[in-house]
């Protein structure tokens, strides 16, 4: 569903590989959440395979379309999420929602019935006629999931999403995950929420400096992880030195690692 072959990306003229080499497949009905440090390359890689991005070596297939020689047809099968809000504020939720379900071809009814029962998840129904100017951050998060989500996508990729949800919207955030992975479907999300990606993921990847340093299930990461958890698996791997984790323990009040 998801084919990534050798995949290096370079901004312009630097000499860092954001990406590096990264190969990864991931199949259908699975959620897959993708970890790793700050400035590791999360983004970067959403925004190459959501063909936002382009790269220089390697291939990206969706659904088997490639998406350098064939981005219409790969795009089509995507529903993306952005880690910021670049939604066009002149318009209401429901004009965005409206245009969103124009471009990627849904019916009349069809976008209906499938907005109605997203804006009762997110308990926006309320606000879908007001600008979203007026929106507050996690609105405009929940409006751009629905947009999104209005073509029923399956590829949905979400970066960061979980980021000024409250608690009841990250809930049904995660429940929407699951129903659309039980639909058939696939969600790529990157998060620096691990206790989320450990109770949602069927795989978790984590990239370190561009390159995919491991990729493997959750039950995988809980056998290798020394603790069984998935936030002592990541720190070993990601692998900050633990002179820097004991002080960022202690300045957030708690105790430092032993
Ligand atoms: N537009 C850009 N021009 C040049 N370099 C960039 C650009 N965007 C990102 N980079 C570089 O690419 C690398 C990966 O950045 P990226 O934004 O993908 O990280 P990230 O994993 O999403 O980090 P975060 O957790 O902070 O969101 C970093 O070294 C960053 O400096
Ligand atoms: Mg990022």
């Amino acid at each position: 569903m998801l084919d990534i072959k050798n995949l290096t990306k370079v901004y312009g003229k630097s000499d860092v590989k954001a990406l590096d080499n990264v190969t990864l497949k991931l199949n259908e009905g699975e959620i897959f959440g993708f970890l790793g440090p700050n400035g590791a390359g999360k983004t970067t890689m959403i925004k190459v395979l959501t063909g936002i991005l382009p790269f220089n070596e390697g291939s990206v297939e969706i659904c088997g379309a490639d998406i350098k020689r064939n981005p219409k047809a790969a795009k089509m099968n995507i529903g993306y999420v952005p880690d910021s809000h670049i939604i066009f504020d002149k318009l209401s939720g429901r004009e965005y929602v409206d245009f969103m379900a124009d471009i990627y071809g849904v019916g009349v009814e069809e976008r209906k019935a499938r907005a109605e029962k997203l804006l009762a998840s997110f308990s926006l129904t309320e606000d879908f006629d007001r600008p979203i100017k007026d929106y507050s951050h996690g609105m405009k998060q929940k409006i751009s999931i629905i947009g999104a989500l209005i073509h029923n996508p399956k590829l949905w990729v979400l970066d960061e999403p979980m980021t000024g949800l409250d608690p009841q919207s990250a809930f049904e955030l995660k429940e929407l995950m699951r129903k659309h992975c039980d639909g058939g479907n696939t969600v790529f999300f990157s998060t620096h929420v691990l206790d989320a990606a450990e109770k949602i993921c069927d795989r978790i990847g984590i990239i370190v400096k561009g390159r995919l340093v491991m990729a493997g299930s959750m039950d995988e990461i809980r056998e290798a992880s020394k603790d069984g958890s998935l936030e002592e698996f990541f720190l070993s791997v990601a692998a900050t030195p633990s002179s820097e984790m004991a002080a960022a323990k202690t300045e957030q009040g708690g105790t430092a690692k032993e």
